[in-house]
């Protein structure tokens, strides 16, 4: 299925060297933002946030105003139609015909593309459910580029929330694209990785260890990667609360670490770094937070300029196959097409919209 626009769904529809170039023009605005005042002049920018957020909200709202651009959007859907019933579709299908570009968050899976599919612009996914995080990434990208000064090479830890943190998902599948990477997965079984995920690192000829302690892991990492335990995600709170607090950084931890290992995190911080590790200037978490609007600006110019056809759903329709992902946008708007890849001999299937695997 077709769509008039490109959209930025998952970094894995763009080549490395287009994230490449999203992270050397952020580096370039940084360097000097004021020459990138005018660039947006004359266009408006949506923001649906059907979720909860301060940074990347407003990071993207900061960047579009810092371009000359304008805002328009939602942080709190029920004071908007969405509170009557009006679907994903119509809303994403009128407000794309006031804006120029749309960036959406969404606490279901697949819900930007499947907002894409019926969108009069570019829409940038902000975040869908427990999926995916791609402009994280750019930003977690632009990060590693100008304070470890390369993307390659490098030995990331990744602690917390594995199953349910999206930010990790992108991150995972980005990273393994760069040479010579390999990844330390730091968490409980339960929440361990998804199988998706490390299919596509292994896929990308990069390594993965799974640990059950930051003990073990932190004396090898050029960086380290914390994640909050996303509580909204479990299905009850009492396995939240099994999970909550297992792992905290804190300065004792820190002594174990490389000297220019760099701790990074997507925040918000709940409590998995204690406040005394912010002194430490491997703590690099609050400068990711500010280099995500220069990654914003660059992403939004590049989209803005850069626009052609693309196909949103390449995969293919299985009489009266749905996805069993309950949190799969295609079991919460029933008009989307299902869609899935096929292993090849068609038993095994992979929703299009949420990754989720499943046999027939
Ligand atoms: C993350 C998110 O929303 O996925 N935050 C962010 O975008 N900066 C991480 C989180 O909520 O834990």
């Amino acid at each position: 299925m077709y769509s008039e626009y490109q959209h930025l769904i998952d970094l894995s529809d763009y080549s490395p060297s287009w994230w490449d170039g999203i992270v050397r023009l952020g580096e370039e605005i940084k360097n000097d933002p004021s020459k990138f005042a005018h660039e947006c002049e004359g266009k408006i920018m949506a923001t649906l946030f059907y979720e909860p957020s301060t940074r990347t909200q407003m990071s993207f709202q900061t960047a579009m105003l810092r371009l000359g651009g304008r805002i328009i959007g939602f942080d709190n859907p029920s004071n908007s139609s969405v509170s009557k019933g009006e679907t994903l579709k119509d809303t994403t299908k009128i407000v794309s015909s006031y804006a120029d570009i749309l960036v959406i968050r969404h606490p279901v899976s697949g819900a930007a593309k499947g907002a894409a599919l019926t969108a009069g612009c570019p829409v940038i996914n902000a975040g869908d459910g427990g999926h995916l995080h791609p402009t994280q990434t750019l930003t977690d990208m632009l990060t590693l580029k100008i304070e470890k000064g390369t993307l390659s090479g490098l030995t990331i830890g990744m602690c917390g929330d594995l199953i349910y943190g999206r930010t990790v998902h992108s991150l995972c599948k980005a990273l393994s694209c760069f040479k010579g990477n390999k990844f330390i997965f730091i968490s409980t079984p339960e929440l361990r990785m998804p199988s998706y995920v490390k299919d596509v690192i292994i896929a990308n000829g990069s390594t993965f260890e799974e640990v059950d302690t930051l003990e073990e892991a932190i004396s090898k990492l050029d960086v380290l990667y914390m994640t909050r335990i996303q509580q909204e995600r479990f299905a009850s709170r009492e396995e939240y609360l099994a999970q909550k607090d297992t792992y905290v950084l804190d300065r004792k931890k820190m002594m174990d670490a490389k000297k220019d290992m760099i701790v990074l995190h997507p925040l918000p911080r709940v409590d998995e770094i204690t406040v005394d590790v912010d002194e430490d200037k491997r703590a690099m978490y609050f400068t990711q937070a500010k280099y995500g609007v220069y990654a914003r600006m660059a992403l939004i110019m590049t989209m803005l300029k850069n626009q052609a056809p693309s196909e949103l759903l390449k995969g293919s329709t299985y009489n009266g196959v749905r996805c069993d992902n309950p949190k799969c946008i295609t079991n919460h708007e029933e008009y989307l097409p299902k869609s899935f890849r096929s292993s090849g001999d068609d038993t095994l299937l992979e929703c299009e919209y949420c990754d989720e695997r499943k046999l027939i």
